[in-house]
Order: C-alpha cells, then structure tokens, then sequence
C-alpha cells in the first residue's frame, strides 16, 4: 500500500492503476478511522478493483472554536489497518497540496446546505464540498462511497456532483453502530465513560420518536418532547431534532414517506450528530 501526499505521485500511482483499466473506489476520510469508515472501504473494495482512501482533516470544514486542533489523528494506526483491509493506495496532502498559495475558490451547494448542521455550524458544507469537489478532481473516481452517519453531507455531494457534472457513482452506505446503538463516529473518542452511557440516550430518543411519528403521533409534540427527554439524559443542548423529506431535506409537517429524523445535540464539550429512517 502506497502513501502519497504530493499531487505529482498521486497522478502518476493512479495512472499506472488506471492503464491496467481497474476501477478506482474513493473513500473520503478526516482519519482517526474505525469500523464506520472501513465499512466503506468494504463496499468499495466489493464494487471497484482499486481502492484509494483519502485522509485529510480539511481545515476549510472547521468553524472559528470548534475541534480542528484537537481532531484525532493516528495515521499510523490509520495506515495499518487500511493495509490489513487491502487498500491500494492511500492519500494524505499536506494542506498546502490541497489549498495553494493564493486558493480563491469556494463550492458553495445552496438548498440541502442550510438549515441543520448547516444552520448550527455557519460555512461547515462550503469546506466539505471545496475539499470533496477537489478529492473528486485529484482522484477521479469510478465511485465515491459515503456515510448514511452523515445524511446532510451526503445530500450536499449528491447535489454538488448532479450540478458539476461528475458523473461516477456516489455511494450512500448505513450507519454502522455500536452494540448498544450509539453511532460510531471519531468525536467519540472525546467522551468520558459516563458521557459514553448518556450518549446512547440520542439513537434511543430518536428510535422511539421515528416509532411514534410513523404510527401517527403529531409531529411537532414528539420532537418537542425528544429534544426534553435528551436535555433530561445528560445532554446540555440540542442543536436540531426535525423530520424532514429524506431526499430533498425539506421541512415535513405532515408525515409521508421516504421521511428521516436528523439530531445533533452537545453532551460534555463533544456536538454529537445521528439520523434514522422513519419507515
Ligand atoms: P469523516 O468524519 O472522517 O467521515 C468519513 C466518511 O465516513 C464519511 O462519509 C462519513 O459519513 C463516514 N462515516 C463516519 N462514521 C460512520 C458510521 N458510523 N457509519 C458509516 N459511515 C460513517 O465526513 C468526513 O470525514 C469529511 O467531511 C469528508 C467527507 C472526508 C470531507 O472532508
């Protein structure tokens, strides 16, 4: 397994993949990797012949106070496993490979962007879809596999490829979980262990409110009493807990399929995010 972190090799590593006519699967990563990621990379090394792993903590994605200097990174333990999953090559810029001297551009996606995570954490989608619009360009990809963890930012890329005409496959893969259902997600790592127990309070709020608004209760009380029943576990405050479209991510008052519960709440100093199926 190759790790490369200038743009030259990188060209030339994936043109030698490319002239042998293997597909290259691309999976975005900030690092600190765990079962969710690698979950990825199994459905990438099931579609595509190749699989390139991106790691960067991309700067442009941060806000002014949040974790961007305490973000975890072990890419040691990263590349390890990575090579035991049987990964081809992967690619850790520098940031000065990403953004150059002088960078002026910005990929802004207007409508899926706002409100949610896009509310709560002001020019978080603009990084996101600057640096996967840039990884789309430096790798093209025959597919690019995200996670379901991050319903929004997968919205927002599926949006930003239709609109810039990329054209290979986007992949959306589940959510995978702990055993007692919290999302796994590298911010964990930021909780104390009585934190940890209270965490699971968010996939077990948000498992009840699906059942309740699928069979009927009214909306706008069970998000309501979701949101007072995570400030009552040990959560200090929640960001967001609305039904929306699951396509197009607008507002749903009236329930109807295809329909998904999205969360972000603060418990400790750690912003936890989780999303699930109304079905
Ligand atoms: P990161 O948080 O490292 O996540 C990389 C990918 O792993 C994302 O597509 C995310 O949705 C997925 N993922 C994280 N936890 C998961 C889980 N429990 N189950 C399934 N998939 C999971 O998301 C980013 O990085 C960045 O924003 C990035 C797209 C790399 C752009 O910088």
């Amino acid at each position: 397994m190759q790790i490369i972190r200038q743009l030259d090799p990188l060209r030339t590593a994936l043109d030698a993949i490319r002239k042998n006519g293997a597909t290259i699967g691309l999976v975005p990563t900030m690092g600190a990797l765990h079962a969710g990621h690698m979950e990825l990379v199994k459905a990438a090394m099931a579609q595509c012949d190749k699989v390139v792993v991106s790691i960067f903590v991309n700067p442009t994605q941060f806000g002014a106070g949040e974790d961007l200097d305490s973000y975890p990174r072990q890419e040691a333990a990263d590349a390890a496993l990575l090579e035991e999953a049987g990964v081809e090559l992967v690619w850790a810029p520098t940031v000065d490979q990403v953004y150059p001297d002088g960078f002026a551009t910005n990929v802004s996606v207007s409508g899926v962007s706002s409100g949610l995570c896009g509310g709560s954490r002001p020019g978080h989608f603009d990084g996101v879809a600057t640096v996967v619009a840039k990884l789309f360009n430096q790798v093209r990809p025959d597919a690019a596999f995200f996670g379901e963890k991050d319903f929004q930012q997968l919205a927002v890329i599926r949006r930003m490829a239709r609109d810039l005409d990329f054209t290979h496959d986007i992949i959306g893969v589940p959510t995978v979980r702990d055993a007692d259902g919290l999302a796994l997600s590298s911010r964990n790592a930021y909780l104390t262990s009585e934190q940890r127990q209270q965490a699971v309070a968010l996939p077990d709020v948000m498992r009840g409110a699906a059942e309740e608004i699928a069979s009927g209760g009214d909306i706008s009380a069970v998000l309501d009493e979701a949101k007072a029943k995570l400030l009552a576990s040990g959560f200090h405050k929640v960001d967001y807990f609305e039904l929306k479209h699951a396509d197009t991510l607008e507002d749903m008052t009236v329930f109807a399929r295809p329909a998904r519960l999205l969360a972000a709440a603060h418990i400790g100093t750690t912003r936890l995010i989780d999303n699930i199926a109304v079905a």
